[in-house]
């Protein structure tokens, strides 16, 4: 049972085992309530234990004790299991968090379920002490909600799975050409007119099919605050993503007069329904600033967190280029040319933002025409934008698409059901580096971590974010917790190995993950069926 994915830093086992039973308590110290709360309810609904409240750690005796030990760093903890019952220690109560999910899987994959199917069964912890931190301090999953709206539940449920996998930065997508998912009070029909499209394009390739079927939904203000409070209650921030000044024809064909009137008729867009670069972008005026900054207002009342990501990706500069207000814009700020003009945008929202004590964080593109001073980059298009900002002294969270692009498809078969992007499978997600070798250390602290971006053009649910997603977040959870050697050295057998016990995590937690190819390794027994062997590449 200690095939842990993520590999904790340290394990020493010795013989014996803590049983949970029905005197077991439960005992969560000063400044651990909430993990406490946590624990308690997830083990209670899978196990049925009662586990009380115990008092003292004699009292939780073959029980769970929680505690902060000051002398761990922020989100490092140390699990020891004993003749005394369990102890998790964290430095905060982040760290004791992550004990925490240590501590569920364990207990084996049943500590998944959402009730018990057996009450007869034991609930063991072997004996034995963790150590264990993780190597980075942004450890993030991007969901797409603008493509296709997952709605609040899917959401919810992504949090819980980012959870399980130690994850703790949910970069939450929230609006595109082809939706607005968030509600704002002042502007009420970027969600009326914004969140809803008559028809999508399915299919790949060079017929172009659409579904004829309307797609839509959003968020509501409470909708938020709940994701927000639920992911905090996970010890996981939510930043937001409001993407300008690209990616914002939903917004155009709510508020018309946001894009750039002089080039096209606005009043003639509606939500996009297909997918690719919109040349639909946001005109430079200040009438664009003010509504943006009063979307942003009721942004930052929503999210506490530190960054705010205002996306910057893909501006297509032709509308700039015709329009007579954008160009007098750039005359009148002595500008370049466009490129300088989207800076001056991204840069009008980054003082913006700083006023208020937030931070900006933008796709790398923000780096054309110069960054502004304090704002972090997402490196998506390689490396290249993450190894220059960080050179420039600016924070960067790798991501970078040929690698942890879960959209992508996982093998070049044809029964791969999304065939886009690159292949990329769970071992090239495993050996995945978010520090690249060009850096010195000292320009490598600028890397905060990294970040696997889960696009949904192809991946109208649940369903299909998950087969996307999964098992290969489970590698890319080990990427950014492990102190992983380097990627030609990593042991992708014992990876795979552990992958074994949490496929059995996987299927108690009912995620449609993509089997491995072949039977399942459960499955391997005569009459069962296993997915077919993954065949030759599939010709365009
Ligand atoms: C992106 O993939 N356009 C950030």
């Amino acid at each position: 049972m200690t095939e842990l994915i993520p590999k904790p830093r340290g394990v020493v086992a010795t013989t014996g085992e803590v049983r949970l039973a029905a005197h077991s308590r439960l005992h969560a110290r000063t400044g651990t309530q909430g993990v406490g709360h946590w624990l308690s309810t997830a083990l209670r609904q899978a196990t049925g234990l009662p586990l009380r409240e115990g008092r003292e750690l004699d009292d939780a005796g073959d029980g769970i004790v929680l505690q902060l030990d000051p002398g761990l760093g922020p989100e490092e903890y140390r699990l020891v299991s004993d003749w005394n019952g369990v102890l998790i220690e964290g430095g905060s109560a982040a760290g004791v968090f992550w004990g925490a999910q240590t501590l569920r899987q364990l207990l084996g994959p049943d500590a998944y379920r959402r009730a018990p199917i057996r009450r007869d069964r034991a609930w063991a912890v072997p004996y034995l002490t963790i150590e264990d931190a993780p190597r980075f301090r942004w450890r993030g999953l991007m969901l797409d909600v603008a493509r296709h709206f997952m709605p609040k539940e899917g959401v919810l449920r992504s949090l819980d799975l980012m959870a399980a996998h130690k994850l703790n930065v949910f970069h939450f997508h929230l609006t595109d050409d082809q939706g607005w998912r968030i509600q704002i009070e002042r502007h009420p029909r970027l969600t009326e007119t914004g969140s809803w499209r008559a028809r999508t394009k399915t299919g790949h390739g060079a017929s172009p099919l659409w579904d004829e079927k309307p797609h839509g939904g959003y968020y509501t203000q409470d909708d938020i605050r709940e994701i927000v409070a639920y992911a905090a209650e996970r010890h996981i921030t939510v930043v937001p993503e409001i993407d300008v000044p690209g990616h914002s024809q939903a917004a155009i064909a709510a508020y018309p007069e946001l894009g750039n009137t002089d080039v096209i008729d606005t009043n003639a867009l509606s939500v996009w329904d297909t997918w690719g670069i919109n040349p639909n972008v946001l005109a430079p005026t200040d009438n664009t600033l003010r509504f943006y900054e009063g979307v942003f207002e009721e942004v930052l009342e929503l999210f506490p967190s530190e960054f705010v990501h205002v996306g910057g990706d893909e501006c297509p500069k032709d509308q700039w280029r015709r329009s007579a207000t954008a160009q007098a814009r750039i005359r009148e700020l002595g500008l370049a040319d466009e490129d300088e003009l989207q800076s001056w945008f991204i840069g009008h929202f980054d003082s913006w933002l700083s006023a208020r004590g937030r931070r900006l964080i933008g796709w790398d593109e923000i780096l054309q025409g110069g960054l502004a001073d304090g704002a972090a980059v997402s490196s998506w298009r390689g490396y290249a934008g993450g190894i220059a900002a960080a050179r420039a002294g600016h924070d960067v969270v790798m991501c970078p698409e040929q690698q942890v692009y879960l959209d992508h498809r996982q093998d070049p078969g044809p029964d791969e059901p999304v065939p886009i992007g690159w292949v990329r499978t769970l071992e090239d997600v495993y050996r995945f580096e978010p520090v690249p070798p060009e850096l010195t250390p000292e320009e490598a602290r600028h890397v905060l971590g990294t970040q696997a971006n889960v696009w949904t053009e192809v991946m109208e649910d649940h369903a299909r974010v998950d087969y996307q997603t999964f098992p290969r977040l489970a590698a890319f959870a080990e990427v950014a917790w492990s102190a992983l050697p380097a990627p030609a050295e990593r042991d992708f057998a014992d990876f795979e190995r552990r992958m074994t016990a949490h496929y059995r995590r996987l299927d108690a937690l009912g995620i449609a993950y993509r089997p491995p190819a072949g039977p399942l390794p459960w499955q391997r027994r005569p009459g069962v069926p296993g997915r077919p062997k993954d065949g030759p590449p599939p010709s365009r």
